[in-house]
This record gives C-alpha cells, structure tokens and sequence, in this order.
C-alpha cells in the first residue's frame, strides 16, 4: 500500500511523473503532471487515508471532498490503493470506501467503482494488479476483478472477473480470455453449469412425476373401494 506519511512531497511528484509518463504518450513535459487531476487527486487521498486510517473521519472527507470538488476524482478515503495507480483525465471517477486496488492499475474518466446498495461490509470491488478500467466503466459490487484484465469502455460488471480477461457489454461478459477471442455462443465464462446441482433438479423432477402417479393410483384404488369393484 502507498505509504501515506514517509513520501515527501518531490518524491510524489518524480513517483507521478514515471508513472505519467508511462501511461500517458499525450505528456510533453514533467511539469505538465502538476496539471493533471489524478496527481491532485492522490495525493489528497493519501492525506485524507492517513485520518481515515487514525479515525478522523471528519477530517479525512473534508479532504477527499475539497479535492472531489477541484479534480472531479472521489476517492474515498477509506480506500486502499496500490502503488503505481493513475486515473486519466479524472472527471466522474468515484471510488468507493472499502474498495481494494491493487499496484499498476489504470482507470479513466467516468469509472466507478461502486457498491449495488444491497450489501454492507465489504461494498465495493477488489481490483487486481495491472488492470485497465476503461471510459465509463461501472464496476459494482464486492467481487474481484482478476490481474491483468480489461474492462471495456461503458462496460457494466456486476460478478467476478477472471484473471488475464477482457470484459465488454452491459452486463460485463468475458470476451477475451488469456488473450483468446470467446466464441460468442460460450460469452459467460463466470457462471459455469454445476453438474451437482444439474442432477439434484433432475431427481426433483422425477420425484415429482413419481408422487404424480402415485396419487393417480390411490385416487383409483380408493373409487373402486367405493364402488365396490375391490
Ligand atoms: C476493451 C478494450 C480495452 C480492448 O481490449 P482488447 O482485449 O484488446 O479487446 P479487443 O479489442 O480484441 O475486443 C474484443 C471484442 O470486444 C469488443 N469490444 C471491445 N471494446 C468494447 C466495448 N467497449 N464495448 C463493447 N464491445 C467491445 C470488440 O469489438 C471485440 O469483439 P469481436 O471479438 O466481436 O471483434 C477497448 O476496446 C476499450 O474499451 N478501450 C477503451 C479505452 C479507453 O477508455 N480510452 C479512453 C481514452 S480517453
């Protein structure tokens, strides 16, 4: 985890600037990075994570709300994020208290990482190493999205995503796995058939047409009773 108090403040920047300059081929010069909102915006959160960390809650939000309102970045700051994190452009990128965010991940404008509002206690999404969060991408929920995956631009996840995936659509579907293309009639590789439970609705089935037939023999045998045919 980033270590919140040791950095010193140039020591952020040379951090960002390797970081920026990576990712980012529209970056001229180093200065330039003082301009980004994501440079802004982390460090806030380290701040704001620091109180969180020490139960000034208060504080911490002042922080990660005075910086939500400069750069458009939300983090909350009960967050925990990796080394190595950038957010391209920034605007409408939320990110959720008890989300986890592993080293060298990337997000861009308009992600969220959200929480459905049914669950509490863990809310939001474990994002592995070296992910990319494309656009517009709402990942909601408590699951994990596996190292070294892509989520498409506007995607929607809403369950677990497998490591070394590309994920697209609304709902998310793995379309890419290992870099191989999914035959598009096999998208969901999440949700794969439990042969156990397969068998179980089988025998319900049967055991059903069974005291179908059984009642069916009882209902004979008693009218023959009655009519004395027995
Ligand atoms: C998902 C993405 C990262 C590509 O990942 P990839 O692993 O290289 O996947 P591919 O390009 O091979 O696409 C795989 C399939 O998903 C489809 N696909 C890709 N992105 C998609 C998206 N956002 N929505 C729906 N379908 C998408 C492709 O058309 C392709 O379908 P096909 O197999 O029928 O041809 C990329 O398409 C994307 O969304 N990039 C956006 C990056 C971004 O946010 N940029 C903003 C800069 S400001």
């Amino acid at each position: 985890m980033i270590s919140v108090n040791k950095m010193s403040w140039f020591k952020y920047y040379k951090e960002q600037v390797k970081i920026i300059r990576e990712r980012d081929p529209a970056i001229k010069n180093d200065l330039e990075v003082l301009l980004y909102p994501s440079f802004r915006a982390l460090y806030s959160y380290r701040k704001a994570h620091k109180h969180y960390l020490k139960g000034h809650f208060f504080r911490a939000r002042v922080i990660s709300q005075r910086a939500a309102r400069k750069t458009g970045i939300e983090i909350h700051p009960g967050a925990t994020i990796g080394e190595g994190f950038f957010i391209d452009h920034g605007n409408g990128v939320i990110i959720g208290e008890t989300a986890i965010i592993g080293n060298n991940v990337t997000l861009y404008q308009g992600v969220t990482l959200g929480g459905t509002g049914k669950e509490t206690g863990k809310r939001h999404p474990t994002i592995g190493n070296n992910v990319m969060i494309s656009a517009g991408a709402k990942v909601i929920g408590s699951f994990t999205v596996g190292d070294n995956s892509k989520i498409g631009a506007g995607s929607v996840v809403l369950s677990e995503v497998p490591p070394n995936s590309t994920v697209v659509g609304i709902p998310g579907r793995v379309v890419k796995r290992e870099d191989v293309r999914l035959p598009q009639l096999d998208l969901d590789q999440i949700h794969l058939p439990d042969p156990v439970l397969n068998d179980i609705n089988v025998l319900k089935q049967e055991n059903d047409e069974l005291k179908r037939a059984i009642k069916k023999l009882v209902d004979k045998v008693a009218k023959a009773e009655r009519e004395g045919k027995l």
